[in-house]
């Protein structure tokens, strides 16, 4: 379901890490004018998929400020569907406060806990109540990164070697993504080998809520593939965890806490023109910065912030 427009556009970022072969895709132009970024692109196979298995409810889980929870109420009430949102506290700025606002304006139903277990103890009776005309809500897990969520980035992968193909970017050694809840870099992971790049991920995890290790998403990549084999896509490659790296170095003290390193950068690339976020996609430049002397180039780094 065409919900963005792609391919979205790379192009060679000068003047923000020092020494380093370095090329953006710029995800926040993936938009529909409403909307940008990874959130859109995981949206375009998870709202068909609803449709096609009869779902009336989405039930899915996130910080107070998620902003996964947020893009699925408002891009599921415009195409029929009810949200219940399972929301777990966590660091609070105003960005929190405000983005909080908005889910309550959102019409998605709202239930707060004060941390994961809590959730996950409540999730089935929100699920059990929740149930309407004899169908049961379909849960997706935080950020959207299910098996057809993650599709959303193995067609990216796609764009990218169109790309290369087409010679508007070298090859890249690596791409760099921030991993929230994995969709985006496992939807990579799988699509670049797919597409037959060499291109390997690197994933700066920035969420400690739950285990995002290299094991996990490629784990999450082969359930991609898994489903791409069930809807007749024949035999697909195997994701193992050395075919990514990833790392929490960049996290800081926890998820949803901005480090001095990602507010730099994004001040840095403020200056550049680009419009940033230092949750995400602060801290995936700030790991460039930092391995600017070890990373193989060309390097292409995903801009998946939305602004809206
Ligand atoms: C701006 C931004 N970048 C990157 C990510 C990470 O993507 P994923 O959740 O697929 O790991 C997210 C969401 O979690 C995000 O909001």
């Amino acid at each position: 379901m065409p919900l963005g427009t792609g391919p979205t556009p790379v192009r060679r970022l000068d003047g923000l890490v020092d020494g380093v072969d370095l090329w953006l895709k710029d995800e926040s132009r993936f938009g529909d004018g409403a909307w940008a970024g990874n959130k859109v692109r995981k949206l375009e196979w998870i709202l068909p998929e609803a449709r096609r298995r009869g779902t009336r409810t989405l039930f899915t889980v996130g910080g107070i400020g998620t902003h996964w929870g947020l893009a699925c109420a408002l891009y599921g009430a415009d195409h029929g569907l009810r949200t219940v949102l399972g929301l777990v506290d966590q660091p609070v700025d105003d960005h929190v406060r405000q983005q909080l606002a908005r889910l309550e304006a959102s019409g998605a139903e709202l239930h707060r806990y004060r941390n994961p277990t809590r959730l996950k103890l409540a999730a089935p009776w929100l699920i059990a109540r929740n149930l309407h005309g004899g169908r049961l809500p379909w849960y997706l897990p935080a950020g959207g990164s299910n098996a057809v969520g993650s599709l959303g980035y193995v067609e990216t992968a796609l764009e990218i070697a169109a790309q290369v193909q087409a010679g508007d970017l070298p090859e890249p050694a690596t791409v760099v993504t921030a991993i929230g809840s994995g969709g985006t870099a496992a939807g990579l992971a799988l699509g670049l080998r797919l597409a037959g790049l060499r291109t390997r991920v690197f994933g700066v995890v920035v969420n400690d809520a739950f285990a995002l290790d290299a094991p996990v998403i490629a784990g999450l990549a082969r359930r991609t593939a898994g489903l791409l084999t069930d809807r007749g896509a024949g035999e697909l490659p195997r994701i193992a965890a050395e075919d990514l790296t990833t790392s929490p170095d960049w996290l800081g003290r926890t998820y949803g806490d901005p480090t001095p390193a990602s507010v730099a950068m994004v001040e840095k690339a403020t200056g550049l023109g680009l419009e940033l976020e230092p949750v995400y996609t602060g801290k995936s430049l700030a790991a460039i910065a930092d391995l600017a002397d070890t990373l193989d180039g060309p390097v292409l780094w995903l801009n998946t912030h939305g602004p809206r």
